[in-house]
């Protein structure tokens, strides 16, 4: 059949021009495809219902100026959209699953735009115009005098014409679905015929002569039959359908290039090579490529061992640190307080910390700097903790406050009211549905200890500042993970040198190596150079089918993206907790850069200087960079409307902020 391939009717919808609409339009020329534009959601349906384009790239890096996915469930709500191809053009990678089949990760260089034309004109868009012709191929079956019939190659009955319906008696719903061996045969035939038939199929070649049907009123009619088989064309034993194309998505990470190439030989290789291809993904998909040390599974003896080694050898390492930094517990504090002594002033503001919109502010001012052991108390016991853990609430109070009073009170970001926001958000976090199902108790708890300590001794200055200025501690880390390492490590440290703030004391040796690692897993993952990759992994492995989804790599995996997101929630906080957040973190970098330029170190946030930083501008880098991806991810999963709509209100406070060239947290007073 001839099918049509030049001339494609492209339709591109961009809000604004830039590099990449002019690359696309300019790819059109060069193709000589018909090219429109359109601005808004409005214009480009109108334009799409007069023109029905083969093809229409949608601009989906910028959520803000218009939603795309809703664009492309309109495009699709118009009947004729059916074989049209929609290709979203997205930043780094893409969070939204079912909707764009196709994605086009944000290039604008021009021989790329025209290169995907290419590849989409070739690939998909022709794949749809066959589509098209075989609609047109099953009407003219519909109208043919000669009964047709089809089956599968394992002989069901996939389609007959309505002249097969009229000849034989039968109507189709009777015969779709149905083994030919089911459908009764007439006695007339010679007994080896359809063996004869069967074995001419299996060979591939066409059959033709005299056979008699049984028609539903148990009449045989003498028909001249052909049969012919259709090799390699309906793929009825295939399993790895475009279904798989669809939930593995197109991630600029190489294991995700990785992935679909895998995905794409699957389709043309044999049953078993398929699936051995299977068993890779599965790997690929779950396990730790990047950080063997710590994808040690529980139930592997072996890998415990060497955990186990390695922590001793740490742990001699650290003596050095310890005399130059000594963390005890101060003596102020020693008196413990309880839950049950807790001020009615405080239990108040606490009232309400099970909701998202619960404020921290409010409770570190109630308790005089203390917020972590309070809001620690309440959630600990709220989930059930001691019990876990099997110790006295007494110790629990110790081991928060000693904690805590590791925290620096100085720092304007990294103190422990930063830690208690964490462990707020944690806890939230846990009481999704979704989030709770993944889970196990022991993550839980390993989770919410993770974020009480994920920050302690912070020195208020960030890795690079500490490698740069060659602190102990970078020394002591070889420059990697320094703080990361350091927290968790300090934690462990000050947590068992006590017995009264040891909240492991009693708990088995088996379990306790289990939760240190969680807990190490999981302060580590707030490194941020690794963002990418954790959320990378999520996504990827989040997509695949639920059934797998209660496997130990996943729960890591989301272990490790409920505290990143706990970590850096503030833009999703409403919008007055926002904006304070955002003052302090902006406090703490302008600090750096003055020490970092007092003592000629390299400057490396040179934006963050307080002479000239605008504010607005650096949270709306942020929110862009880092936020939005990770939380479109992490609320697909959790389900986090709220919080979605405190970071869209908050992105569009920052925007108003920096149109109005203003570089403060708020608007000058009118
Ligand atoms: C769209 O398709 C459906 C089902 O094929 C049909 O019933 C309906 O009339 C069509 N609507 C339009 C506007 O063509
Ligand atoms: C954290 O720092 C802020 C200054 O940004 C300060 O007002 C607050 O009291 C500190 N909180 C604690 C618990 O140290
Ligand atoms: C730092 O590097 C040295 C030399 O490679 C190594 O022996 C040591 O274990 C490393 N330390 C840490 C904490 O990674």
């Amino acid at each position: 059949m001839c099918l049509p391939v030049s001339l494609l009717q492209v339709l591109l919808v961009f809000a604004k021009e830039d590099s990449q609409s002019n690359g696309f339009c300019w790819a059109c020329e060069k193709a000589n495809f018909r090219c429109s534009m359109a601005r808004t959601p409005e214009s480009a349906l109108e334009c799409f219902l007069e023109k029905h384009h083969d093809l229409v790239i949608i601009d989906h890096r910028h959520s803000r100026h218009f939603d795309a996915e809703a664009l492309c469930r309109s495009i699709r709500a118009v009947n004729s959209s059916e074989n049209t191809v929609i290709v979203a053009v997205v930043k780094r990678y893409v969070i939204s699953f079912f909707l764009f089949v196709t994605r086009y990760v944000e290039n604008a260089n021009m021989m790329a735009c025209y290169n995907e034309l290419l590849q989409l004109e070739h690939g998909e868009v022709r794949a749809q115009f066959k589509l098209r012709a075989g609609n047109a191929i099953f009407t003219a079956l519909e109208q043919s005098q000669e009964a047709i019939e089809i089956t599968s190659e394992d002989q069901v009955i996939q389609y007959v014409n309505p002249a097969y319906e009229s000849i034989m008696g039968y109507q189709q719903g009777e015969l779709i679905g149905k083994e030919i061996i089911e459908v009764p045969k007439s006695e007339k035939n010679k007994p080896d015929l359809l063996e004869t038939i069967n074995s001419c199929i299996r060979k591939g070649k066409e059959w033709q002569g005299i056979y008699y049907a049984k028609k539903k009123n148990g009449d045989s009619i003498q028909q001249n039959v052909k049969i012919t088989p259709v090799i390699g064309q309906g793929g009825s034993q295939r399993r790895h359908s475009s279904m798989a194309r669809i939930h593995s998505m197109t991630i600029e990470a190489p294991i995700t290039k990785v992935i679909n190439i895998i995905n794409a030989a699957q389709e043309s290789s044999p049953m078993p090579v398929a699936e051995a291809l299977d068993r890779v993904l599965e790997i690929l998909r779950t396990t730790e490529l990047y950080s063997p040390q710590l994808g040690t599974k529980d139930e592997d003896p072996h890998t415990n061992d060497l955990v186990g080694g390695l922590m001793t050898v740490s742990r001699r390492s650290f003596k050095k640190f310890e005399t130059t930094q000594p963390h005890h517990l101060p003596s102020h504090l020693t008196t413990p307080l309880s839950l049950s002594d807790i001020p009615p002033r405080i239990a108040q503001t606490m009232e309400n910390e099970d909701s998202w919109d619960f404020d921290i502010f409010n409770l570190e001012a109630a308790t005089l700097k203390r917020p972590l052991t309070y809001l620690g108390l309440k959630i600990f016991s709220r989930f059930g903790v001691c019990e876990f853990l099997n110790c006295p609430e007494a110790t629990l109070r110790s081991w928060l406050q000693v904690i805590e009073a590791n925290y620096h009170s100085s720092n304007s970001y990294h103190n422990s009211t930063h830690a208690a926001d964490v462990l707020h958000a944690t806890a939230y976090f846990l009481c999704k549905e979704r989030v709770k199902q993944s889970l196990d108790p022991i993550d839980e708890v390993a989770a919410l200890i993770a974020a009480t300590v994920h920050d302690v001794d912070h020195p208020g200055r960030t890795n690079s500042f500490l490698c740069n200025a060659g602190s102990e501690l970078a020394i002591l880390y070889n420059d990697t993970a320094v703080l990361e390492s350091h927290h968790a490590a300090l934690a462990f440290q000050i947590t068992t040198r006590d017995d009264k703030c040891n909240i492991f004391k009693n708990i088995e040796r088996n379990e306790y190596r289990t939760l240190r690692q969680a807990i190490i897993d999981m302060v580590l993952a707030t490194e941020m150079t690794k963002h990418f990759e954790h959320v990378n992994k999520f996504v990827n492995s989040i997509n695949k089918p639920l059934a797998a989804l209660e496997e130990n790599g996943n729960r890591i995996l989301v272990k490790r993206m409920l505290i990143k997101c706990a970590d850096i929630s503030n833009p999703c906080r409403p919008q007055e907790l926002c904006i304070e957040w955002a003052g302090r973190i902006s406090e703490e970098y302008f600090a750096q850069t003055d020490e970092e330029k007092r003592q000629g170190l390299p400057v490396v946030m040179p934006v963050f200087d307080r002479n000239t930083c605008s504010i607005p501008k650096s949270q709306i880098s942020f929110i862009d960079y880092f936020i939005t991806d990770m939380f479109d991810a992490w609320d697909a999963f959790a389900d986090l409307p709220n919080l979605m709509q405190h970071l869209d209100n908050n992105f569009k406070y920052w925007k108003g902020l920096d149109e109005r060239k203003l570089h403060s947290l708020r608007p000058p007073p009118e």
